[in-house]
């Protein structure tokens, strides 16, 4: 069956930041409503948003304490009824993040689940131990140990992969499938178009009595994926879920966020017969080499490059791997790392040639709001303003190797995820047009990028990003074959066949003039960031260059 979301072109919305409405320093429901006409004009198809629920935002929505209720900063549910059906009218699917892992500490669940231990909701959750002693060593992704003690005092402790405020759901729990599959289904009939399914993959958890095996075995707390990630009872509860969700609505996106995913697990989450999702966002396209970092401390938020030939292995292999299974997402950034402008990009032209070079491929582009104006991380001038311990911890290491705080807060600005979270510029003017009043998220913009200035120029990036979705939605784009040629680390070259149309990407990746002995003559020229010469079956790049060439 033809789906909708096999043509899909994402664009990601951090609600919070987008565009403020009623002016408290927060984006809100309306906010995205009102822009949607900017929407449309770039080209996008599909918004993700970011999560909208009720939440205490100890992680900015992803602790959820009401799945059925909008949060009051972005709205009410009539302004998201409302926002569905502008989308709609507007030929713009939406699809909305689902926090199906954990919910917040404040949620009624957990809060019955530790007022009563006998409660039916102690099981929603999963309480383990002793004497406040915690069960094993695992680590948590936020830092500390997995484990926190029962408020109330029982001494038992419960789980949690994240903030310690986001207690981890039991999904051996019946009743808890099915509580997340009503939740799912609320929002389906709704009219939502499809869910973003944010870390299924940790589901299951190991046999909690094991420690994970480490050098002295101190009980230090360590991030022990092996026990928490893509576990076999993922697929085997996450099926019937799916399954339902199809049977109900066989037109819904399932995008799993599967971040340590490897490309054969995104093989069984995304193969039609194993029901699952239609398409998953792997965090490992990016492999960066630190060999320039500085060894004497902390390499966390030192940036690093990114390892081009480790990148290309990695892109061909989704490419290749998933063919005839499913749909590749393909971006470069979100708003849980750096934007591609400050971590990858060298300058402008690299900006439109990564981009060109990633979305062309086979695969659901997903791009980060902002990153079509070339919008770059916020800096920090202030360790408090990462509210994050681990930049704390950072600046401490960098300055015991003499490193000024100052110098370790431009590192983390430029890789900490946070400041990739700024408000979108929609104009000069102050707040940006994003609000009046003083914004969520308060940091120092470090470029011009901004709507007003860009939108009528026609070099622009924005401009390039319209051509490029442009090109992205033509036949050969969307289901032409993809074919990587062998070239050096300096170049990424690609061509797309359909019967007798083909296309070749080609990108410089170098700061160096660099040639490229392409197969065969391409006459026109579809697209083009920087410059570039060519010679019959000789191509010169400039540097960053890249050109999209075609012959029918
Ligand atoms: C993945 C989300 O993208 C991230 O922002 C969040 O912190 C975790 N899941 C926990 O929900």
């Amino acid at each position: 069956m033809k789906h909708w979301y096999d043509h899909a072109i994402i664009y990601q919305i951090y609600p919070k930041s987008f565009q403020d409405s009623n002016n408290d320093g927060i984006g809100d429901l309306n906010g995205v409503r009102e822009r949607i006409p900017y929407l449309q004009k770039l080209g996008i198809n599909t918004v993700w948003l970011n999560p909208v629920f009720v939440s205490p935002q100890v992680d900015n929505g992803y602790d959820v304490s009401n799945y059925f209720a909008i949060d009051p900063h972005m709205g009410t549910m009539e302004d998201m009824d409302n926002l569905i059906k502008a989308f709609h009218k507007a030929g713009i699917h939406i699809v909305m993040d689902f926090v199906l892992n954990h919910t917040s500490d404040q949620h009624p669940w957990f809060q019955d689940a530790i007022k009563d231990p006998n409660s039916l909701y102690r099981d929603y959750y999963i309480f383990a131990g002793k004497n406040n002693k915690r069960p094993n060593n695992w680590g948590s992704f936020f830092g500390g140990s997995v484990w926190e003690p029962d408020p109330v005092g029982t001494g038992e402790s419960y789980f949690h992969l994240f903030d310690k405020r986001m207690p981890d759901l039991n999904w051996r729990n019946p009743e808890v499938r099915h509580s997340m599959l009503e939740v799912a289904e609320y929002w389906l009939a709704k009219g939502i178009d499809g869910l973003r399914l944010d870390a299924f993959i940790h589901i299951a958890k190991a046999d909690l009595r094991q420690n994970f095996p480490t050098e002295d075995n101190d009980n230090q707390p360590v991030v022990a994926e092996p026990f928490f990630a893509n576990l076999p009872q993922v697929q085997k509860w996450m099926r019937p879920f799916c399954e339902q969700i199809k049977q109900d609505y066989p037109d819904a996106l399932l995008l799993g966020e599967a971040a340590s995913a490897s490309v054969n697990l995104a093989v069984d989450y995304t193969a039609k017969r194993n029901h699952l999702m239609d398409s998953v966002i792997t965090f490992r396209y990016f492999t960066e080499d630190d060999s320039q970092t500085d060894p004497s401390f902390s390499k966390q938020y030192q940036p690093k490059q990114l390892d081009m030939t480790a990148f290309k292995q990695n892109q061909i292999v989704w490419q290749q791997t998933l063919t005839g299974i499913s749909q590749p997402t393909l971006y470069w950034n979100n708003h849980d790392m750096p934007r591609l402008a400050t971590r990858f990009a060298k300058n402008d032209t690299q900006a439109r040639s990564l981009a060109m070079l990633m979305y062309l491929q086979r695969g659901i582009p997903i791009i980060y709001y902002g990153e079509e104006l070339g919008l770059k991380n916020l800096e920090f001038t202030k360790a408090d303003q990462f509210k994050d311990k681990s930049v704390n911890n950072f600046i401490k290491s960098a300055e015991q190797a003499g490193k000024s705080e100052q110098e370790a807060l431009e590192m983390a600005s430029l890789t900490h995820k946070l400041p990739a979270r700024g408000p979108m510029t929609w104009n000069n003017a102050k707040g940006n047009g994003f609000t009046t009043a003083k914004p969520w998220i308060n940091g120092k913009k470090v470029d011009q990028a901004n709507v007003s200035d860009e939108i009528n120029d026609k070099n622009s990036i924005f401009n390039f990003y319209r051509e490029l979705l442009t090109l992205k939605k033509t036949n050969l784009f969307q289901n032409g074959s993809y074919y990587l040629l062998a070239t050096d680390k300096n170049s990424y070259v690609y061509e797309r066949d359909l019967g007798t149309e083909s296309a070749i990407v080609a990108v410089s990746l170098s700061a160096e003039k660099t040639k490229v002995d392409i197969p065969q003559e391409y006459v026109n020229e579809e697209l083009m960031a920087g410059e570039y010469q060519k010679k019959g079956k000789e191509l010169t790049l400039m540097p960053y260059s890249g050109v999209v060439l075609s012959r029918k």
